[in-house]
């Protein structure tokens, strides 16, 4: 029995457990990944601020996102295909969420379908939508989110054509995966996840399969995506989804004070300071570099959330120190989901809100929604000087 004591304890299980396409997935950046890389480590260059003698009793790490009550700063992001990494992977992962009191976000290319998830959760959900060429199915996607009761519309902007993963090429990444001889040699090593595969129907995009007629190879991203996803999104485009939805609504993907500034006039409720997780734009400062910039430009207008590089309660602090309200993870629960399913997203959970509780005493607070640039070490150059 491995004892769990941090995120990377969790990985190295992912990783052991899971079939290397999707570990291979989630653990990608686009091109060189140099954005993937150094949205980890420009964390590490910021420092904590030690305080001492102050009264650290009676600790509080809830506070709001949007207005909705959690228990601590960090919503599960969209994962594409999470249903690929732990059978029903969706539903394991909202079912944990909802039981430690912060959000899901179920992705529009999930495994699980929205009606499966909303079907087996008790509390609403939050369900991220990619803008498709075909409006019809947007408006429909739309409709099925309110039927399934989710309380917010995150809308990813930052993923309109696909950012070239290359390991995903190599591995010829599908859900379900084709049975070619070295994939079914691979499945072979990873007999926990072969027996919750056969132990499921949940295969295949279950927002999109039965849902959409001419599309190429409805198994593939990366083809979906391109048939797809429209190229054309733009602000007006983003209005009629607002018009059509009429409920909270987060913008995702947002890296630049001038689109900061466009998000915050379109009177969206959140935005995301996100490159995609590094899977995108490959050459992009990492999302905590640029956020005191965006805090700067708009953080009096609309709340800020980021997501990037968090795998830990000390990176929680510190983008909450740097001026975000709240965070959103997705690798650091998706190594929980692929190492042990719904007890792994638990124990992700756990370990990040054990580390922030600590920490926060350490720094010498005790709530949460008093933690600020006062509690942090930036060095002078952390943004740098780019022209
Ligand atoms: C999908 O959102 C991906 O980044 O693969």
């Amino acid at each position: 029995m491995t004892i769990i004591t941090c995120i990377d304890d969790l990985k190295r299980l992912h990783r052991r457990r899971v079939p290397k396409m999707f570990w291979d997935y989630a653990e990608s950046g686009s091109y060189t990944e140099q954005t993937f890389r150094e949205n980890c480590s420009d964390f590490s260059k910021i420092r904590l601020r030690q305080r001492v003698a102050v009264d650290m009793s009676d600790r509080k790490l809830a506070t709001e996102m949007i207005g909705q009550p959690v228990t601590m700063p960090v919503a599960l992001a969209p994962v594409g295909s999470t249903g690929m990494q732990w059978a029903d992977g969706e539903i394991k992962a909202a079912r944990a969420a909802e039981k430690f009191g912060v959000p899901f976000t179920l992705s529009t290319m999930s495994i699980c379908s929205i009606e499966d998830v909303a079907a087996n959760t008790a509390k609403p959900f939050w369900f991220q939508l990619y803008v498709m060429r075909d409006e019809d199915f947007v408006d429909e996607m739309i409709e099925r989110a309110k039927r399934a009761r989710c309380s917010a519309l995150v809308l990813t902007l930052d993923l309109q054509i696909l950012g070239q993963r290359h390991k995903d090429i190599k591995n010829g990444l599908s859900a379900p995966p084709k049975l070619t001889l070295p994939n079914i040699l691979n499945m072979m090593t990873k007999p926990r996840w072969c027996m919750g595969m056969l132990g499921t129907k949940r295969r295949s995009f279950g927002n999109i399969v039965g849902h959409v007629k001419n599309v190429g190879d409805l198994a593939s991203l990366s083809s979906w995506t391109n048939e797809q996803f429209d190229p054309q999104l733009d602000w007006k485009k983003i209005a009629r989804i607002r018009d059509q939805w009429g409920g909270k609504m987060i913008l995702k993907g947002i890296l630049d004070p001038d689109d900061a500034r466009m998000a915050a006039d379109f009177g969206a409720d959140a935005i995301v300071v996100s490159n995609h997780g590094g899977r995108q734009l490959d050459g992009a400062l990492s999302s905590i570099r640029m956020l005191p910039q965006i805090v700067r430009a708009v953080g009096d207008q609309v709340e800020i959330h980021v997501d990037g590089g968090i795998r830990s309660g000390q990176d929680v602090l510190k983008a909450i120190g740097m001026g975000a309200k709240s965070t959103f993870i997705g690798r650091s629960f998706i190594y929980g989901l692929g190492a042990m399913g719904e007890e792994g997203v638990t124990q992700a959970l756990e370990v990040i809100r054990k580390e922030m509780d600590i920490t926060m005493a350490l720094c010498g607070e005790r709530d949460i929604r008093n933690f600020g640039r006062h509690n942090l070490l930036v060095p002078a150059d952390f943004e740098g000087v780019w022209a």
